[in-house]
């Protein structure tokens, strides 16, 4: 096909819909143009900044014709920071779109034809509704124009500008972060500055500072901030310590992780507590949980309940049932479902989320669980005597990160053939394509599908779907 733009050429275009993932589309003829942050019936001047073979992305110069749905952004940040696509469009429009998309992936990219999805379940808040936010520092800030004209350069601490790896830009606070975000930024960026700590460069990989992660466990109020930098000088930061557990009443927990990886990862060598405790404790439900720095936990906690009640539901367990819950994190899914089955197996890669999940279970005087560390890519591949060894599942739970599950694992759950399979996912795209070869290669069929939103502004979706055997 001829493209009919060019990188960094100017164009006038109105956008029609949007695309999944949170881009407004637009065409020439029908070359699709993917518009940055374009909301459907805006008319704009956007310049294209990719051009594919069948596809070209652009961001917004000037909206030329404000589109009927748009509402005045809250943040600050909104023009430059890729967080909060959304944050433009009333929080009822976000969810029929989002609605909409997942209809579609399930119609088009499953060909599953007229399956019904359920209305999407709101977000209880729409702001400060996450409880982890990862920062990161910057030797170059990306510049916001007259906006922040006043701010230096070389130093930045916040959210990385989308499609750049390299540069942050600076944030006083984020609206969707924990409500100490802002206090605790500005000291931590002080004390930085003040003493001349030089933030990390990811692409010469030099510097000191790499990230600020903040965890906040909603229901008991307890906060755990984690620095983590490319050496071991964890000593120089005690007068930030005093001043932070001096104006921080909840401070609980803060460490420093030392990480010399060259990929921007947060999990590190090394951890040194700098004050306090090395996890902070959530309630959830009649349940209590650990969390340490490197254990996932659902981001948004008031949602994880209503998630967690949906699974339960589309479990339907019963207590003579074996429940798997792969990639089961810190144990939350397969604790919140102990009580209901006879056994609850846990499979999980991370070591430290595995330590939690089990002093979970301890600490919440669960015994009818058990947890395995292993990577479920090669788990049984590698050591098929689990076929044997572990009580077949009645039920299967299945909640893998954003890329879904890997299709080796496709045939496992198979053969293991479970009465019901209930697929958590936070990513619609690989949970479709997974169920689509789940049930291509065995006899299950769509039960439900219901999304839940547990990240509001955004373009992502939390999507439970429930499977039941045919035979
Ligand atoms: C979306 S989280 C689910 C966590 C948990 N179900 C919960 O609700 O808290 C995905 C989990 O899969 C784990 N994981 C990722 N790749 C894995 C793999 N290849 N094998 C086993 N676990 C994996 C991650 O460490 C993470 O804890």
């Amino acid at each position: 096909m001829e493209k009919p733009v060019n990188k960094g050429q100017d164009i006038s275009v109105e956008i029609e819909d949007l695309a999944f993932g949170g881009a407004g589309i637009s065409r020439i003829d029908d070359f699709i143009i993917f518009v940055k942050n374009g909301l459907p019936g805006q008319k704009v001047n956007a310049r294209i900044t990719k051009v594919k073979s069948s596809f070209a992305e652009a961001r917004i110069l000037k909206v030329l014709k404000k589109s009927p749905l748009q509402d005045d952004a809250p943040c600050p940040y909104f023009e430059y920071c890729g967080g909060c696509t959304f944050q433009n469009l009333p929080y009822d429009k976000q969810l029929e779109y989002l609605h909409n998309q997942v209809k579609q992936l399930y119609r088009h990219l499953g060909g599953f034809g007229p399956v019904e999805v359920q209305t999407p379940i709101r977000s209880q808040d729409i702001f400060r509704y996450r409880n982890k936010m990862e920062f990161a520092f910057s030797n170059k800030r990306w510049l916001t124009g007259d906006f922040e004209s006043h701010k230096p350069d070389d130093f930045a601490l916040g959210l990385r500008a989308p499609g750049n790896f390299w540069k942050a830009i600076d944030l006083n606070d984020c609206l969707i972060a924990p409500e100490e975000t802002a206090v605790v930024l500005a000291a931590v960026r002080n004390f930085a500055r003040k003493i001349h700590l030089i933030p990390y460069d990811q692409k010469k990989h030099e510097g000191f500072l790499r990230h600020l992660i903040l965890r906040k466990a909603r229901n008991t109020n307890q906060l755990m901030i984690n620095i983590v930098t490319s050496n071991d000088q964890h000593r120089i930061f005690q007068p930030l310590i005093d001043n932070l557990s001096a104006i921080l009443n909840n401070l609980t927990s803060v460490v420093n992780t030392i990480s010399r990886s060259l990929s921007e990862t947060t999990i590190g060598e090394k951890q040194h507590i700098l004050f306090g405790k090395d996890h902070i404790i959530e309630n959830l439900g009649d349940l209590t949980f650990k969390i340490s720095p490197a254990s996932f936990f659902q981001t948004n906690t008031v949602m994880a309940e209503a998630l967690y009640n949906i699974v339960a539901k589309y479990a339907a367990l019963k207590n003579t049932d074996v429940v798997w819950d792969l990639y089961c994190g810190a144990g939350s899914i397969a604790l919140y479902l102990a009580e209901q089955a006879k056994e609850v197996i846990g499979f999980e890669i991370v070591k430290d989320a595995v330590k939690d999940a089990r002093e979970n279970a301890a600490l919440n005087r669960i015994e009818n669980v058990r947890f395995i560390e292993g990577d479920l890519d090669k788990l049984f591949g590698k050591n098929p005597e689990l076929f044997d060894d572990l009580p077949k599942p009645d039920v299967m739970i299945i909640d893998p990160p954003r890329g879904g599950m890997h299709p080796k694992l496709i045939p496992v759950v198979a053969q293991m053939n479970p009465k019901s399979i209930v697929y958590v996912s936070c990513n619609p795209s690989t949970q479709v394509r997974d169920i689509k070869m789940l049930i291509e290669k065995s006899n299950y069929t769509i039960d439900n599908i219901q999304p839940i939103d547990l990240f509001p502004h955004t373009p992502h979706i939390e999507v439970v779907t429930s499977l039941v055997r045919t035979d």
